[in-house]
């Protein structure tokens, strides 16, 4: 749990309430928390949901791991530390997306549980969806798109996720996608259907 340094801090309520906001927005708003192996398909299949959302008129944005660490979190790494830290920060911003009113998704590997269920405790009942991106090492590893376990496994990367470094598979995720079975387009209507089925495109 990440220290709190600034004293003298009071918390300061919108005027604008989340109904509010989802009244304006046409739609709810809620945190889809995609975790998985490198090479599940995490951001591409929240790309993809992105787009079809967008295109129905929803509002939506992407926090996608690589692109966030190049900027806000530049400064870590990918020691347990650092990991934990890193998806601590990505789920405060994506609480802050959220609030915004946004269909906010996120494409972390996040590979400890204990990180994920921080991040859940942030937000009220079923505004966090995790989607568990399911893929088998194998498969990860025969598309190798960034050829980073062929790195792993030569030893020029240190401590990879699924090669020496764990993944915690989610006990109790709100979607599994079976990324090894079905191609990206059929996992990312599930998600679609999901949030039509649960009421998330509609404000009442
Ligand atoms: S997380 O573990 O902290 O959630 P994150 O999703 O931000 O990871 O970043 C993962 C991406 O960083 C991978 O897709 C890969 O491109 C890159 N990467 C570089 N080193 C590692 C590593 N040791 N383990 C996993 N991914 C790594």
């Amino acid at each position: 749990m990440a220290e709190q340094k600034a004293t003298n801090v009071t918390w300061h309520e919108s005027r604008v309430s989340a109904d509010d906001r989802a009244e304006l927005m046409g739609h709810k708003s809620a945190l889809l928390w995609f975790t998985g192996l490198s090479g599940a398909g995490k951001s591409t299949v929240a790309n993809v949901v992105d787009h079809l959302l967008h295109q129905k008129g929803f509002h939506t944005y992407v926090l996608d791991g690589d692109n966030i660490r190049m900027g806000l979190n530049k400064n870590l790494g990918f020691s347990p530390e650092d990991r934990t830290e890193n998806i601590r920060r990505i789920g405060e911003v994506g609480k802050l997306f959220t609030d915004a009113g946004l269909l906010t998704m996120t494409a972390f590997i996040s590979p400890y549980r204990e990180d994920r269920d921080q991040v859940r405790a942030l937000f009220g009942e079923g505004k966090f969806v995790e989607v568990y991106v399911k893929a088998s090492l194998e498969t990860c590893e025969q598309r190798d798109p960034k050829g980073l376990y062929k790195k792993a496994r030569a030893g020029e990367i240190k401590g990879f996720t699924g090669i020496d470094a764990p993944y915690e598979e989610p006990e109790n995720a709100e979607l599994t996608l079976d990324s090894d079975g079905k191609d990206v387009d059929t996992l990312a209507n599930e998600v679609v259907d999901y949030l039509e089925q649960n009421g998330y495109l509609k404000t009442a």
